[in-house]
């Protein structure tokens, strides 16, 4: 089992490209079932979500390959609805063949979707919106099964909860049904955004207004070659991790409106944030805490709240995070105690004071978890370790290579 090594205490200066979204590019593979013709898709991450994503199309008969390093063509023309199950069970985004197989088959038979473990991850909004356009059946055992006699039918949804998933799976599912739906109460991460962008321009005529989407549906979807937006929590990772060591990164690729909404907390962290149409430029030098709360986009995200606790250990008078989307987010609080962090967990509030935080054996809980050990190694004086490694790769392309390149003393090296 490979382990994260870290020797904390070197300041990071220089550029690191940004990898493409992972959240919007597993949605976007698996909208391919409702495409005619060959997609080829750029700007796609390396990481084991999207292999595994690939591999449950393969497994379906459709050709889902890597053509380039981050280019995948994918045709799924010959696909059959012989779903993987064992990869199914293992990520969360497996949950869009709900509206995809379904659209397709006429019927879909899964696992519940597995995925990072942080609290309850239900799935009512997904079934609640499929069975408004139509859908029969629901969940029995931990297996989904849905169905609809001829087709679904367009209609009006209205989510009771903002969902990213809810809102992806409405859209994909709403997409080739005849007449309009429209969707309320929508999630408008820059995921959501790069998804409708892929089948607009695969011909589908879908429209974002704030809180609310429609979707004229198509009679069919045509093939197209799209690039996929760079990620946006990859590089607010990578400005906690500078702002955790001290220096300066520029940020290659990613699009300074995904970033905007970070920009007042980094601002009063006294995190210098400057941009030009190719990249962002981040300094920091002397961070102060601050208090924030996570939100749906455009709020500050949940899944930069690991990595921002990390970082506000190393910041002048402390501050804290209250979790507002995911009730389990808080695994990673206990492995940054072992580095000798102060934070007081009340409710969803972390309260963290300022300390220089020791290197230490830790391990990673989640994706994100883990990436807040990697700002916490970073900063830290001695050496870190972080095992299951596994759970980084999911979702972070080249991480270790990528933060060497600009100066982090950190590698992967093989465990026992
Ligand atoms: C996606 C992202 C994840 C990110 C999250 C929020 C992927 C693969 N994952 O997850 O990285 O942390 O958005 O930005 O894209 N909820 C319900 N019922 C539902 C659906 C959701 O109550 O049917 C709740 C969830 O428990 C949570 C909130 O809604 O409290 C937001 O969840 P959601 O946006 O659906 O997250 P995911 O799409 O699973």
């Amino acid at each position: 089992m490979e382990k994260i090594l870290i020797e904390g205490g070197h300041r990071l200066n220089g550029d690191i490209e940004i990898s493409g979204m992972k959240n919007s590019a597993l949605p976007i593979i698996f909208a391919c079932l409702l495409i005619e013709g060959e997609c080829i898709l750029e700007n796609i991450p390396r990481v084991s979500d999207v292999q595994n994503a690939l591999s449950i199309l393969k497994t379906m008969g459709a050709e889902a390959d890597f053509v380039d390093y981050h280019t995948v063509k994918i045709n799924t023309k010959s696909a059959e609805n012989n779903l993987d199950f064992e990869l199914i069970s293992k990520m969360r985004a497996s949950s869009y063949l709900l509206s995809c197989a379904l659209v397709r088959f006429g019927r879909v038979n899964m696992p519940y979707p597995g995925g990072c473990n942080f609290g309850s991850r239900p799935i009512e909004q997904h079934l609640k919106g499929l069975k408004c356009l139509g859908a029969r059946g629901g969940e029995s055992d931990g297996f989904l099964t849905l169905k609809c006699k001829n087709n679904l039918k367009s209609n009006k949804i209205s989510l009771d909860k903002i969902s990213v998933g809810a809102t992806i799976n409405m859209i994909m599912a709403a997409v080739l049904l005849e007449g309009q739906s429209v969707i309320e109460n929508v999630a408008r991460e820059p995921h959501v955004i790069d998804v409708i962008r892929f089948l607009n321009a695969c011909g589908a005529d879908i429209l974002h207004f704030g809180s609310y989407i429609r979707v004229n549906g198509v009679r069919k979807l045509k093939g197209v070659k799209y690039r996929i937006y760079a990620d946006m929590i990859e590089a607010g990772t990578y400005i906690a991790c500078v702002g955790a060591t001290g220096g300066a990164l520029s940020l290659k690729g990613i699009e300074y409106e995904h970033i905007r909404p970070l920009r007042l907390i980094f601002d009063e962290m006294n995190i210098k944030i400057s941009y030009n149409s190719r990249e962002i430029y981040v300094s920091s030098n002397n961070p102060k805490g601050t208090s924030m709360q996570t939100e749906p986009y455009p709020g500050f995200p949940t899944d930069l709240h690991p990595q921002l606790s990390a970082l506000v250990c190393y910041c002048e008078g402390g501050g804290s995070i209250t979790e507002n989307i995911f009730d389990g987010r808080f695994a990673y609080v206990a492995q940054l105690e072992k580095m000798g962090a102060k934070i007081k967990r009340v409710g969803n509030t972390v309260y963290i004071s300022q300390t220089r935080l020791i290197g230490a054996s830790t391990d990673a809980t989640d994706l994100r978890a883990g990436a807040a050990l990697v700002v916490a190694g970073l900063g830290a004086q001695g050496i870190t370790t972080i095992n299951n490694v596994n759970y980084i790769v999911r979702g972070y392309e080249e991480l270790t290579s990528k933060l060497a390149s600009v100066g982090g003393n950190i590698k992967l090296i093989q465990g026992e």
